[in-house]
Formats: C-alpha cells, sequence, structure tokens
C-alpha cells in the first residue's frame, strides 16, 4: 500500500508587506534584506492560522475532488496555533465540515510539514487510514519583536494542504529521514511561551522568536544534505534523476549551498523566498503547490523535499509523483476580507515593539 498525494492548495492571505515598507519601521533596507535572504516581500495574516488551513484544505479537497466527510484524519502541521486548547486541527476541522476525522497539531517547527507526511504516509501504509489531509499552517509574524531586526524581517505568514489517498501504485513518500538536533536547541526557540515560564511573574511581551542565525545556517546545509542523501541511497535513486527539489525556504543563501551540495542545477530547484519569506511548517506545501501549477511537477517526477527547524529538528523526503498533475476542481472558499494594509495589522506590535 502506498499514500498517493491527489489533491493540493495554499492559501496565502492578501496583505503584503514589502521591505521597504519594514525599513519605515525598523533600521534596515530592502538592499540588505534581498542580498542576504533573497526575500523581497511576505504577508502578513489578518486571520488565525486555522482560518488559513482551513482555505488551504478546502482548495487540496476540490483538487481531489473529495468530500471532506470522507477524510479519516486531518493533521495541522504548525507551531503558531490559534489556541493550544482546543487544537487549531479542531478548529480547521469544523470549518471544513471533516466531521468523520480524527484530528491533531503537530510541531516539529518549519519541519513540520515533512514530519506530518511522513506520519501520515505511515498511517496509509499501516492501513488503518485511506484519506489523509496534511496541512502547514502559521502565523509566525504574531511572535515577531520589530525591535529584532535580524529575525523579523525573514518570516511571513501562509498555509498549504495536501490529500493523501491509499494507493496500490507505488507513488507517494518512497522514503523519508527526520531528525532532530537538541543539543543544538538553543539556537532557535521561543521563551516565554509554555508552561516552563512562571506565570505569575512572567512579562509575556518578552515572549518572541530568538535565534542564532550563522549557527542554524550552518547546521541546516548539513542536515538537509545529510537527510536528502540517506533518502535517495534508500530508494537507490541518483541526485541525476531527482526531477525537482523543494526545500525549505528560510534564506536563499543556504537553498543555494545546499542545490550545490546536492548538485542540483538552479532549473531543478523550486524558489518562492522572495515573495512569502519564511513561512515556517507552511512553506513546503506552498512551494510544492506552486511548483505544481506552474507546470514543474510532471506526471511520475521524482521530487526531492527537505526541511529544517526548531528543535533543531531536520528532514527530507522522497516523492514519486502519480499520473496526474491536474487539479480535477477548485474550490470557491475565500477568506473573509481584509480591509487592514499589513503595516496596520501590525500597528500594536510594531508600537510595543518599540515601546518595549
Ligand atoms: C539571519 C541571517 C539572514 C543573517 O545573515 P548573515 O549574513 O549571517 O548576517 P550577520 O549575522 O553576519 O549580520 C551582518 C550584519 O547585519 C546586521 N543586520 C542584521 N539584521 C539586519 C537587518 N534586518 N538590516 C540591516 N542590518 C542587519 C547585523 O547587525 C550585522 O551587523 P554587524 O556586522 O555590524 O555586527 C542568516 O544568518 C540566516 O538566514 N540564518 C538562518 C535563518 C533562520 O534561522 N531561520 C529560521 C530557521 S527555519
Amino acid at each position: 500500500m502506498y499514500a498517493e498525494i491527489t489533491g493540493w492548495g495554499k492559501c496565502m492571505p492578501p496583505s503584503i508587506l514589502t521591505n521597504d515598507q519594514i525599513a519605515t519601521v525598523v533600521d534596515t533596507s530592502d538592499e540588505w534584506i534581498h542580498s542576504r535572504s533573497g526575500i523581497r516581500e511576505r504577508r502578513v495574516s489578518h486571520v488565525a492560522p486555522s482560518q488559513l488551513a482551513a482555505i488551504a484544505a478546502q482548495r487540496a479537497l476540490a483538487a481531489a475532488r473529495m468530500d471532506p466527510k470522507d477524510l479519516d484524519m486531518v493533521i495541522l502541521a504548525t507551531c503558531s496555533p490559534d489556541t493550544l486548547i482546543p487544537s487549531a486541527a479542531a478548529a480547521c476541522q469544523l470549518a471544513i465540515g471533516a466531521t468523520n476525522a480524527g484530528v491533531f497539531d503537530l510541531n516539529a517547527g518549519c519541519t513540520g510539514f515533512l514530519y506530518g507526511l511522513s506520519v501520515a504516509t505511515s498511517m496509509i501504509k499501516a492501513g488503518d487510514h485511506k484519506r489523509i489531509l496534511v496541512i502547514g499552517a502559521e502565523r509566525i509574524t504574531w511572535y515577531l519583536n520589530w525591535r529584532h531586526r535580524e529575525t523579523a524581517v525573514l518570516f511571513g505568514d501562509g498555509a498549504g494542504a495536501v490529500v493523501l489517498e491509499a494507493s496500490e501504485n507505488p507513488v507517494g513518500l518512497l522514503a523519508s529521514k527526520l531528525t532532530c538536533d537538541s543539543g543544538a536547541a538553543e539556537a532557535l526557540k521561543l521563551p516565554y511561551f509554555g508552561t516552563a515560564a512562571d506565570r505569575f511573574q512572567t512579562d509575556y511581551r518578552q515572549m518572541t522568536i530568538q535565534f542564532d542565525g550563522r549557527e542554524i545556517f550552518r547546521r541546516a546545509v548539513k542536515g538537509m544534505q545529510e537527510a536528502s542523501e540517506y533518502v535517495l541511497n534508500k530508494t537507490g535513486v541518483s541526485k541525476e534523476q531527482v526531477d525537482l527539489m523543494v526545500p525549505h525556504q528560510a534564506n536563499i543563501r543556504i537553498i543555494e549551498a545546499l542545490g550545490k551540495f546536492m548538485g542540483m542545477p538552479e532549473e531543478k530547484v523550486m524558489v518562492n523566498i522572495g515573495s512569502y519569506g519564511n513561512t515556517s511548517a507552511a512553506t513546503i506545501p506552498v512551494a510544492l503547490t506552486e511548483a505544481l501549477e506552474s507546470g514543474r511537477v510532471k506526471p511520475h517526477s521524482t521530487v526531492l523535499l527537505a526541511a529544517f527547524g526548531a528543535g533543531l529538528t531536520c528532514g527530507a523526503g522522497l516523492l514519486r509523483w502519480g499520473d496526474r498533475v491536474q487539479a480535477l476542481g477548485q474550490s470557491d472558499a475565500e477568506l473573509p476580507p481584509c480591509d487592514q494594509s499589513a503595516l496596520e495589522i501590525l500597528a500594536p506590535a510594531i508600537k510595543a515593539s518599540v515601546a518595549g
């Protein structure tokens, strides 16, 4: 038994925040951000991540022409859930009407979607589940401190989703490698969010993403390369036989270094970081959806996924695509309209950051 990807979709919130707009509130420039990261702009969400997830999910279900009631499981990879209890996956289940599905959130930082895809594939292979929705959805801009220019400029919001269905054809995720280098966990963290903090002494305004950019950069390239080589060896697929690599989009220089080590020519590497920045667990399903929509995934393509993130988690997966690269249908689901600009949505956070 295999787990074929039969549907895919994304939901990017409409409000765009450009580098030049950030430069009006933070000491930075379009030139610095673009040359150091490859990012030109990102999206800022006016809604909770479960709402982004629900729209991406409805688009993926339409692409698979699947009734949400036929889903057995909804896995939502996120490290920015609407609430801890109930899970964001439960809110998403309600919004899409997947009334017969079990649900859970999965937090493996930016590697979350890859972890979810691997778990879902194993559940289908084990035979207990036939149809699973795997979503990556994030509202990382909610966490940002606009006094920390080295982190604030890198992230954005969004969601992507895929539908997996049991298949007898040898397609879907053929191998995956998931790791976690917890000895280096301190290199990327979100303190003051969780029960380790003293609830009555903590100033929750200190809660923001903190990282050691150079340390993560080095470990990300090495970790994704090792995980990628593992899945290639395991499947007996050579680097030359990979048709498309879809890596996590945290920094264009990380992507280029990985591409170089893996011997991938530029045209075989999916890059969309310029438009969205790092959308954490949403990154890979959004990039995969755009690769399908732009014809870069073809019938029977071999697709290499690679990601890294908080934990420090890391991973790779090798996908063999099936016969169909066209969506079977389209959803008319849309987010509620947004009448605010990105800077207006972020205004309270920017004000608090500057004051704090
Ligand atoms: C963060 C990152 C872009 C920094 O790039 P870098 O080339 O390593 O830059 P450096 O850390 O050497 O900083 C260079 C200078 O730019 C400055 N700088 C940092 N952010 C800046 C910004 N937004 N605008 C202008 N200058 C900035 C620094 O203060 C430093 O100044 P100094 O030389 O006077 O000390 C890069 O390391 C990175 O992408 N790391 C991984 C990202 C990550 O962890 N993502 C999350 C995990 S999924």
